[in-house]
């Protein structure tokens, strides 16, 4: 066992709602907390130990849900506090776990905190939030928000701008401000009150701005301030007093979503001795196929290079910090499309990543779908998309002149809502996901994927993740053993061995559409395995020294290692 202790949410599986998407009851084309309820028993079937669902809080919706406008009530369109109190007891009484969303970088600007705020400059609220004068008739500085265009809105009331990392209706609230810090650790003392397992923190390394806001470089007219703002200067200070005031009385987990952090970063949030977070979400696999100009200038991947950065976060957090394990999530491109093969081959493709995400170091992350193979989706119009980062964007880059062609290009690989597209549950109409108009339309392709179908084939994906998650509780080598990377340059074959005292697995992944051959290095002494999990049948008495990998095919053996 390594040093680290052992605890139930390393040991545990995650799946991610997005209760927009999920299960509409009521027929007005949205998801909601009823419809998620209606699920459970499908969540208990896969297995999974710990739902963490994404905002379901008051909300205008600019961002669907991560702009908050009051944090201690729910969205109408998801249901009541009852509905939510119900769901909290179906999960318990099916002894799973719940873990919200904590989005308090920013607040939507209708919550009662802005509302107040922009009133006048002497409000009691106004040092809520970052509020500069201009420079020179322009913006406080020339940082670029995350949704396109400035960081700063210029609000007529009192001629000052406020800052906002996200859209305009996100602005950011001001963490140097002890009475801020006090409403948020109040809030989650609130939630947690009410028996919730954990949170999941939205930007959370984004909270401490370097003061003074300074300049970033660059030669656009907004450029990315992330110097200033991400990892900031009291960033650990802030979490420690979170945690000292607050998750340091409650035995729950904590996810902390830390952009452009390294490992060594990542260390200094989830050290165990740290005392902050248990697990950051990284974000190094998701912008592998990012080019110079950011997530839209896509970019093919290559295999080693996606090997280099799962080895470097295996080995670099052995022993000193936990893992989290994500392929896709609701701001990310389906991952049997982005990585895999979402034609001919994807189930078979679907399988080898599912086999790769549960037998790394950490606790694997399901997003909803997944399970099933669901794809990305092309809408052949813009009119079509609903999420505001994919509209801010495509308006900026047609008035910069991108062809429409290229950026809906960009958008079918790198667009959000690839991911938002409603669950496809059975092949009824809008999928069975709603009897109304959907919010967004469903994939055309849920009459061949869907959870019906899925179930009643014993060798569909869903059964196969089952599998995965059953094995993880069987084996405590995938949980706790050590990852050793082998074939470091091959272009085809990912392939690992996982060691806890004895007991040694060996995972042989074939990434590739076509047969390849894997041979064992003679590094790993061994002299024959049993078959744990395959995404193909695999003959008895075969030949681990040489391998002959079908098209995506994924092996995970249980060693016997030579006396
Ligand atoms: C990260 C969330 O995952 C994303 O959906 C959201 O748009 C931003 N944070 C802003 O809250």
């Amino acid at each position: 066992m390594n040093n680290l202790n052992r605890t139930w949410w390393k040991e545990s599986v995650v799946y991610q709602i997005y209760p927009r998407s999920f299960q509409d009851s009521n027929g007005d084309g949205i998801g909601d907390i009823p419809g998620i309820i209606s699920r459970l028993d499908y969540l208990k079937k896969l297995g999974v130990d710990i739902i963490w669902l994404s905002p379901v809080y008051e909300s205008p919706n600019d961002d669907n849900g991560y702009d908050i406008s009051n944090y201690q009530s729910i969205m109408d369109d998801f249901g009541t506090i009852g509905d939510w109190e119900q769901l909290l007891y179906e999960l318990h009484s099916r002894g799973m776990k719940l873990i919200m969303d904590l989005v308090v970088n920013h607040s939507s600007d209708e919550h009662v905190w802005f509302a107040e705020s922009r009133k006048s400059l002497e409000n009691p609220y106004r040092d809520y939030y970052i509020w500069r004068d201009g420079k020179g008739g322009q913006e406080p500085n020339n940082w670029s928000s995350f949704f396109s265009g400035s960081a700063w809105e210029l609000d007529e009331v009192t001629g000052q701008y406020f800052l906002h990392l996200f859209s305009k209706k996100q602005p950011d609230l001001n963490w140097e401000n002890e009475k801020v810090r006090r409403e948020v650790y109040d809030m989650m003392t609130w939630w947690l009150d009410k028996g919730i397992d954990g949170f999941r923190m939205d930007v959370i390394n984004l909270i401490s701005k370097v003061q003074g806001l300074p300049d970033a470089a660059g030669d656009g007219t907004y450029n990315f301030g992330g110097d200033y703002f991400m990892n900031g200067p009291r960033i650990h200070e802030f979490l420690q007093e979170m945690n000292r005031e607050v998750l340091s009385k409650y035995d729950v987990m904590t996810v902390g979503e830390t952009i452009g952090v390294t490992p060594e970063d990542a260390v200094k949030y989830v050290g165990e001795d740290r005392n902050e977070l248990n697990m950051v979400f990284q974000f190094e696999l998701m912008d592998i196929d990012s080019g110079p100009g950011g997530k839209w200038n896509v970019q093919p991947w290559t295999l080693p290079a996606f090997k280099s950065i799962m080895s470097k976060w295996q080995n670099e957090m052995y022993g000193k910090g936990w893992n989290s394990l994500y392929l896709n999530n609701h701001d990310q491109p389906r991952m049997v499309s982005r990585f895999g093969n979402d034609g001919e081959l994807r189930k078979e493709s679907a399988k080898m990543l599912a086999t790769l995400l549960h037998t790394l170091q950490g606790t694997p992350y399901i997003y909803q779908g997944e399970e099933l193979g669901m794809t990305n989706v092309k809408f052949d119009s813009i009119d079509h998309y609903q999420d505001i980062e994919t509209l801010n964007m495509f308006k900026e880059y047609c008035d910069a002149g991108h062809s429409v062609h290229d950026i809906m290009a960009s958008i079918y690989s790198k667009g959000r809502d690839n991911a938002r597209t409603p669950m496809q549950w059975d092949t009824t109409s809008h999928s069975g996901f709603t009897t109304g108009a959907p919010w967004l339309t469903v994939n055309p392709n849920y009459t061949q994927i869907n959870a019906e179908e899925a179930l009643s084939d014993p060798d569909s994906i869903f059964h196969y993740y089952r599998r995965l998650i059953e094995l993880r509780k069987q084996h405590d080598v995938i949980v706790y053993g050590k990852y050793d990377l082998l074939l470091e340059q091959d272009e085809r074959i990912y392939a690992y061995t996982r060691t806890l005292g004895e007991e040694r697995l060996l995972v042989v992944l074939n990434f590739y559409e076509m047969p390849v051959t894997f041979e064992l290095p003679n590094t790993v002494v061994c002299t024959s395995g049993e078959q744990l999990i395959g995404n193909y049948e695999i003959n008895k008495g075969l030949d681990l020294q040489r391998l002959e990998l079908r098209p995506y095919e994924a092996q995970v053996f249980k060693l016997k290692i030579k006396p």
